[in-house]
């Protein structure tokens, strides 16, 4: 596989997984390779995306255990979320498919101490936000260029189908307004290869 940004924050979104969590609902997941992370750290996952073909290659890969993985084809807005029940929510570059007040029925679905993990993609929408942008494209390209080269060399690896792309609706600025009104307590930070990591923790209920 080319260089992906997303997988390449799996390590850093995994840290974030409070311990002794057991169940996880991975939005968007794509071909899922992050929903076969969190099994692999040993959550159950369900995993949801309404594109068939990229669900089709997530079912055939199946979960490396010690979680399991259940994958259903839906949109996220159209999924009864039980209240406080994951610990776990993760939307890696599948946020901005649907509009941001989404993430209410996400929140509301966390268990207490449950966390809401969202790699997101915003558009520049400030000088400031055109220049990280840009400063990010060097780095991107390097990624991409040593990748294929360690592929090359390891006699090269099937690709998979791509995800349905969207491209990027809300700036910083109005990610980060809209984190402070439906998520209070969230985190937004800007990462490295242009992608931006939000995280809420659910306070632990008495
Ligand atoms: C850019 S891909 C990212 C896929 C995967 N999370 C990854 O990191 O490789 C965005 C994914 O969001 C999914 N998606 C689009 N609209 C959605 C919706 N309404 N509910 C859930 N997932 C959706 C797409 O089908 C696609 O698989």
């Amino acid at each position: 596989m080319p260089f992906d940004h997303n997988d390449h924050y799996h390590r850093l979104l995994l840290r974030h997984v409070p311990s002794g969590a057991s169940t996880a609902l991975e939005v968007g997941c794509g071909t899922g390779k992050f929903a076969r992370s969190l099994a692999g750290a040993g959550l159950d996952v369900d995993a949801v995306d309404p594109a068939a073909d990229v669900l089709t290659v997530a079912k055939a890969l199946g979960s490396p255990g010690p979680g399991r993985i259940s994958y259903r084809q839906a949109d996220i807005r159209s999924v009864a979320l039980e209240p406080g029940h994951y610990d776990v929510i993760s939307c890696l570059a599948s946020l901005h498919h649907v509009p941001f007040d989404t993430v209410a029925a996400l929140r509301d679905a966390l268990a207490p101490n449950g966390v809401l993990l969202v790699l997101g993609l915003a558009k520049p929408g400030s000088v400031a936000d055109r220049a990280r942008w840009a400063a990010a494209v060097p780095g991107n390209v390097v990624a991409r260029a040593l990748v294929r080269v360690a592929e090359e060399l390891g006699g090269g690896v099937d690709a998979l189908p791509s995800p349905p792309v969207r491209a990027a609706t809300m700036s910083l600025a109005q990610i980060r307004r809209e984190a402070v009104r439906l998520l209070p307590g969230s985190r937004v930070r800007v990462l490295a290869f242009g992608a931006t990591c939000s995280r809420i923790a659910q306070p632990e209920r008495p």
